[in-house]
């Protein structure tokens, strides 16, 4: 079969694997090629068990792989022949030297700019995915266009909006796309190469354009908008605890102003995942570097005030448990940093699990699909922690339980069933307010639930 565009993704994780196979779907013209230096991943998604779990991705990899889409980790090949290079190799926070702990760790970024230009014998366009600082493109193309041979890059920012759990509907119904690329005549081509391919699928108004620098902050500044909202309902759910107001009906008040909207209002015991606190982080790293301390601090606040929450709830379990978990089995329901996902980075539970191991907690563990990287994120840790598939098991013999995800299976678990097998008085703390609270309380727990009125029977 014969393409007219070939495409290659370096970096097969969550944003790359799931992006590629949506377009190679939409675009059957496009040869879409995914590569990574991780031989066990490129394996896995060439295997029937893929290597994330997000709905619907299996169809859709199912439909593409072997007729347009294919995954290798042959890097140099897929290079050469590409027209058009998408990165989304991991950026994660420094951990070393100047920005540690804040600014974004470039060095996978880099090395894929040299390898890129080392392999090409002709221009291409060259995408940046990941999220990265701003300006990073700028120094991409420096490093790409410092070649003596004359080949010509064009390095376009087309930062990816999905959200893990629904990402294939996030790819195939957009919002909107957005590609930045400098303001020059070969910049704006670029731009355009890669909006038509987008608008096979996506509504031509939905295809953004902008200068590369809007387009890279855009992003920063879209999922810091976001985590501001669940750290501001976070933050009314600690003053509803306290004044008996409750954050639902509070929530619900508030979203139904058509400037507020009522979506991210949900209280939880915080927000997790691999974009929010990174990407703040950066914000935050980005405005002290051009000396803005004020802004610095007005987004920091925002992780600062979902680290208050997480702590807030490990608070709450140990002092109505009588100010003792020491030795008390307790149940995790979710490892997950939300339902839908096996993803783990950043989650609220690895927070709480190790608080309560702090307190010598005997933590249980359960999650339908996150229990393997919940293993792996907690073999640093010394005490009692245990993994266990089934929710009733976990709970058996336990003095708490706490909803840590909102998995659907949750919400319909036998409770007095648990209830019945759990040490009394048995305590329930609702992490994501998704049970009946009254019912349960009936069954005899005490309740807790987020930015509510407690259900204590003492
Ligand atoms: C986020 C952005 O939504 C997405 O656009 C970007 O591309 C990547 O970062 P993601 O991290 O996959 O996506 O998940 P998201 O649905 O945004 O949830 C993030 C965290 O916030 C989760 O822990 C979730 O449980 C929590 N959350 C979300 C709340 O606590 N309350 C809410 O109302 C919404
Ligand atoms: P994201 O959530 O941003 O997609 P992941 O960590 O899931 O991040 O995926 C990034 C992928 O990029 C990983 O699978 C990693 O092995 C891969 N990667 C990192 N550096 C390179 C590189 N130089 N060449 C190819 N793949 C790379």
């Amino acid at each position: 079969m014969s393409f007219d565009t070939r495409i290659l993704c370096i970096g097969a994780g969550y944003v790359g694997g799931p992006t590629m196979a949506v377009i190679a779907d939409r675009c059957p013209h496009v040869k879409v090629t995914v590569t990574d230096i991780n031989r066990q991943r490129i394996d896995a998604w060439n295997s029937n068990d893929l290597p994330i779990y997000e709905p619907g991705l299996d169809l859709v990899v199912g439909r593409a792989r072997g007729r347009n889409l294919f995954f290798t980790t042959d890097v140099a090949a897929g290079i050469r022949e590409a027209d058009i290079i998408f990165v989304s190799v991991n950026t994660p926070t420094k951990a070393f030297g100047e920005g540690a702990g804040k600014a974004a760790d470039l060095q996978y970024w880099e090395k894929t700019a040299r390898e890129i230009l080392a392999n090409s014998e002709r221009g291409k366009i060259v995408v940046e995915k990941s999220t990265l600082p701003v300006r990073t493109a700028d120094a991409m193309a420096r490093i790409l266009n410092s070649n003596s041979r004359g080949i010509r890059f064009e390095v376009l920012s087309n930062p990816e909006f999905l959200a893990e759990g629904t990402a294939v509907r996030d790819l195939e119904l957009p919002d909107r796309v957005l590609i930045g690329s400098e303001e020059t005549p070969g910049g704006i081509a670029a731009r355009r190469a890669v909006a038509d391919i987008y608008a096979t699928w996506v509504p031509r108004e939905r295809v953004l354009e902008a200068n590369v620098w809007s387009a890279e902050l855009s992003k920063l500044t879209a999922n810091a908008f976001l985590a501001q909202r669940i750290s501001s309902i976070n933050a009314m759910s600690a003053l509803c605890e306290k004044t008996e107001a409750d954050i639902d009906e509070v929530a619900h008040a508030i979203g139904t102003d058509s400037r507020i909207g009522p979506k991210f209002l949900k209280a939880s015991v915080g927000f997790g995942g691999s974009c929010f606190k990174k990407d703040i982080l950066n914000l935050v790293y980005i405005a002290e570097s051009y000396g803005l301390h004020e802004v610095a601090d007005y987004w920091e606040s925002v992780v600062r005030m979902n680290e208050w929450q997480e702590a807030r709830f490990v608070r709450t379990m140990l002092t109505n448990m009588f100010n003792t978990v020491a030795g008390k089995r307790i149940a995790l329901l979710g490892f997950a940093f939300k339902a839908d996902t096996g993803d783990t980075r950043e989650s609220p539970a690895d927070a709480v699990a190790r608080g309560l191991l702090a307190e010598r907690a005997h933590v249980v563990i359960s999650d339908p699909k996150a229990l393997a990287n919940a293993r792996r994120d907690l073999e640093d840790v010394t005490g009692q922690v245990e993994f266990e598939d089934d929710p009733y098991k976990a709970a058996a013999g336990a003095h708490a339980i706490a909803i840590m995800t909102e998995w659907s299976e949750y919400r319909t678990l036998d409770y007095n069933r648990i209830y019945a097998a759990m040490e009394k008085p048995a305590f329930l703390f609702d992490g994501r307010n998704i049970l009946d609270h009254r019912a349960l309380f009936d069954v005899g727990f005490n309740v807790f639930p987020i930015g509510k009125v407690a259900l204590k029977h003492f």
